[in-house]
């Protein structure tokens, strides 16, 4: 037999969810109407939606029927049970905590182990980390390595922490002033690129050497896996689970939005072996999520949870998911559209900087690109930039470090007509490209201005 090239959806359809078909006039109105801020548009007014892979997975029958199955009693439900070894049979560790989802996790795990004075050091902190460390009084310090930001290198694992700072900075700030390092797999805020494992190894001697607890901060742990596999010759010929097995014991606890490499709607967990930490953990999840056996989940959510972790580490699977990624990236680059390299395990990362360099940060090119994927053809994106993470206004503005557009797959929703559109779309902006014009924001709320911030149109050139 051949080895066969095409690699296929490891599925087939069984029920389906219509588009949302829109005319371009429509969609101008709507644009206009949300003010330039696409989480102000109903979705059902979204034809192809990459705002994000989060919660968006399509869930399989077999998860389905899990919901059937699901035991909604309050305490010692059997979804609880079974939710428990799910996650214990993956990761190893001894304590599970359900939550309603990963923020929730965080926010009960910061409270726990940091406060002021502390110092969490991470590869990169995802948005919610950074809060919840900064909300328990402590600082977020981001150690990525060089090429991270270097975005045409094919560097394989630029999720990587940089070893060397972070004994520098051990050494400068005290490890008994750091209560944890987390490693963000795969780094969702520099591109969904991978950690390797022998990064993690190194990363796990330096925190064991210095006594400081390791933490995987796992919406993406099974992808990253799977790039390891495919990137780190040393690990090609292991299993994804056994990968994925080794990665968490490398550390002593994790956090996880189950979000993503869950397959589901909705939930989380923090896992761990300190027994010290338990007792306030749990105090806190039931003042905030609910008894320590449900926490703020639905028996029949635990039930699909425990599902989608064993369907999660499936070969076919997740060789399909890194080939559509990939796939989308090979479509964008025939069109010169400039991109983070390598792809990455959940998205694509369109570098707006250099594709509308008309379009200065202070007049938002990630965000004007955004609004024009949206009024071309109804596709859904979200800018991590300017108006995500810069500040200020006029003179006083300050860019963020990249300007980006995140085009999120949701797990096992779309097919490969839907990426073929994409790219075609994509072609059609990049030959009428230097006629987008910039935003500017017209009304923003005091954080997270991205959810909610009002824009509009301007001219570009000049500060207003
Ligand atoms: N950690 C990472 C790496 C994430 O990407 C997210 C969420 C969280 C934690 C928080 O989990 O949403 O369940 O509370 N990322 C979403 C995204 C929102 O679109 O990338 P949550």
């Amino acid at each position: 037999m051949p080895k066969w090239k095409t690699i296929i959806e490891p599925f087939r359809i069984k029920m389906v969810e219509p588009l949302g078909f829109t005319t371009e006039k429509e969609r101008s109105d709507l644009l206009k109407k949300a003010h330039y801020n696409l989480f102000q548009i109903p979705a059902d007014k979204v034809l192809i939606d990459l705002l994000t892979d989060s919660g968006t997975s399509a869930m399989s029958s077999e998860q389905w029927a899990c919901l059937m199955r699901g035991d909604e009693s309050y305490a010692g439900a059997r979804s609880w049970y079974v939710f428990e070894k799910a996650v214990k049979d993956l990761t190893g560790y001894r304590y599970v905590l359900p939550a309603h989802q990963g923020r929730a996790a965080e926010r009960i795990f910061m409270s726990v182990s940091c406060g002021p004075g502390k110092t969490v050091i991470a590869n990169t902190h995802f948005d919610t980390t950074r809060a919840n460390v900064e909300a328990a009084g402590s600082v977020a310090l981001d150690l990525p390595v060089k090429e991270a930001f270097n975005f045409s290198s094919a560097a394989p694992f630029k999720g990587n922490i940089d070893i060397a700072a972070l004994k520098k900075s051990i050494s400068e700030i005290g490890a008994r002033n750091i209560p944890m390092i987390i490693m963000t797999v795969t780094n969702n805020s520099l591109g969904g690129q991978p950690v390797s494992l022998s990064n993690l190894k190194e990363a796990s001697k330096v925190a064991r050497q210095n006594k400081i607890p390791l933490i995987i901060d796992a919406a993406r742990f099974a992808e990253n896996a799977f790039l390891i596999k495919l990137r780190e010759r040393e690990q090609s010929h292991r299993s994804v689970i056994q990968i994925a097995r080794e990665m968490f014991s490398l550390a002593d606890g994790c956090l996880m939005s189950a979000k993503k490499d869950a397959f589901a709607n909705m939930g989380g967990f923090l896992a761990f072996n300190d027994s010290g930490w338990l007792k306030k953990a749990k105090e806190l999840l039931i003042l905030g999520e609910g008894f320590p056996t449900y926490g703020g989940l639905a028996g029949r959510d635990l039930e699909a949870i425990a599902q989608g972790l064993k369907e999660i580490v499936d070969e076919n699977y997740l060789s399909y998911r890194a080939r559509s990624v990939a796939y989308l990236a090979e479509g964008l680059k025939k069109h010169k559209v400039p991109i983070i390299n390598p792809p990455g395990g959940h998205a694509i990362y369109v570098d707006a900087k250099h594709f509308l360099p008309h379009i200065l940060p202070h007049q938002f090119p990630a965000q004007a690109l955004v609004c024009e994927l949206y009024g071309v053809a109804g596709i859904r994106s979200v800018e991590v930039g300017s108006l995500m993470f810069g500040r200020g206004k006029g003179r006083d503005f300050e860019p963020a470090k990249m300007e980006l557009v995140r085009l999120a797959l949701p797990r096992r929703v779309y097919t490969q007509s839907h990426v073929d559109f994409i790219i075609e779309v994509f072609g059609f902006i990049a030959s009428r490209k230097k006629f987008i014009e910039g935003l500017e924001i017209i009304e923003e709320p005091k954080t997270l201005r991205h959810f909610t911030a009002k824009l509009k149109p301007v001219r570009v050139g000049g500060f207003r």
